[in-house]
């Protein structure tokens, strides 16, 4: 059985009803702090008696204590993490608790209960400022926010348990997450809700909106900023064959998540108003300090290793995202 933390969330959701599919049997173990309760339902309609839920905490070593006693776990993948930015700059001290503390528990647990297999979400933030472009796993890690922080901390914690109790992991540095189920069963619903493409998207369902452009003179093909968007569904594959990679046996190793080209980001506003068939108010304004004009990961070390290849465009994570928003906003209208 795998245990899926953060399952109730946007990108241990879509883990957990692939693994499922896939014919895994799956534990999700969320507090829904972030995360949605109808996203559960959801994932239980869709796959029945395959999936568990415990409304449990990372901060409470009883609720993982029940969770690990209680059943046969072979491996976790680890998503339950507060991931805000701009709020881990106002609130380190909550990042730093759930984060890392809560992560602390996760291991202890493991030790405890012989699981030596974890997959961890952590993020392109543990690198800060970029020094070279494309990004490899070389590259230095020198966050520069407290969520960065908390998950650079993490990975360091993570090689010292498998030097010293033998617990082997996968860090997963992901890029700028993008898109939904192709079916649009299940998406991204954070609230607030800070990623740029649902944004966008939610903006043609209201009054519309006047996006600010922060900088239309760097040195990129149109003058603004590169980011790597990399599909949910391509993202989830490389955690089912990183999955793979431990149970075969394979050690400890970390591997960037990202397409290796990356999107100015005028593109992604005229892929959202292709799209959608609506125009989206843009209003340009001056740089913003601490904006890199190019994130963009090198994918190499994921494809030689893992064997894992991204094959979605920006355009398919676009499309994906609006089938979600459109049945969010239908549902939300029905007090879902
Ligand atoms: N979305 C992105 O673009 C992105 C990029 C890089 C890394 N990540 C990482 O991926 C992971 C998932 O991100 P997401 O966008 O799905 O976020 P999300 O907020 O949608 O999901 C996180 C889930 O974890 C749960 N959770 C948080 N703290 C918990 C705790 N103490 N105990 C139990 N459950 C807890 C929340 O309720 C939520 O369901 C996070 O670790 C995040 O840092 C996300």
């Amino acid at each position: 059985m795998i245990l899926v933390t953060g399952g109730a969330g946007y990108i241990g959701s879509h883990c957990a009803l692939s693994l499922i599919e896939q014919g895994y049997e799956v534990v999700v173990f969320d507090n829904l702090s972030t995360g949605h309760k109808q996203t559960v339902e959801t994932i239980k309609n869709i796959t029945g008696s395959n999936f568990n839920f415990i409304n449990g905490n990372l901060l409470n070593p009883e609720d993982l204590d029940e969770t690990f006693s209680s059943r046969n776990i072979d491996a976790v993948i680890h998503f339950a993490a507060f991931s805000q930015v701009a709020e881990s700059v106002k609130d380190p001290a909550k990042y730093y608790r759930n984060n890392i503390c809560g992560t602390l528990n996760l291991l202890e647990s493991m030790r405890k209960y012989n699981v030596n297999k974890i997959v961890f979400s952590s993020t392109a933030a543990t690198y800060g400022e970029p020094v070279r472009i494309p990004i490899d796993e070389t590259h230095p890690q020198n966050p520069i926010n407290p969520y960065g922080f908390s998950k650079l901390v993490i990975e360091k914690i993570m090689d010292d348990y498998d030097r010293a109790y033998g617990i082997k992991s996968v860090r997963l540095r992901y890029f700028n997450v993008a898109g939904a189920d192709a079916k649009g069963r299940v998406g991204e619903w954070h609230d607030p809700e800070t990623h740029l493409i649902p944004n966008i998207l939610k903006s043609t369902f209201a009054n519309s909106k006047t996006f600010q452009m922060f900088g239309t003179d760097y040195d990129t093909k149109d003058g603004t900023c590169v980011r790597d968007y990399i599909n949910i569904e391509d993202l989830i594959s490389a955690h089912i064959l990183a999955l793979k990679y431990l149970e075969a046996g394979g050690k400890t190793d970390f591997f960037n998540l990202g397409t290796k080209s990356g999107n100015t980001v005028k593109e992604v506003f005229a892929l959202c108003e292709k799209v959608t068939g609506k125009q989206i108010q843009v209003e340009t304004k001056p740089r913003r300090e601490g904006d890199p004009a190019q994130l963009v990961a090198d994918n190499t070390k994921a494809r030689q290793i893992l064997n894992w290849k991204p094959d979605k465009t920006l355009e398919d994570s676009i499309k994906s995202a609006y089938l979600w928003e459109k049945k969010l906003q239908e549902n939300l209208k029905s007090n879902y």
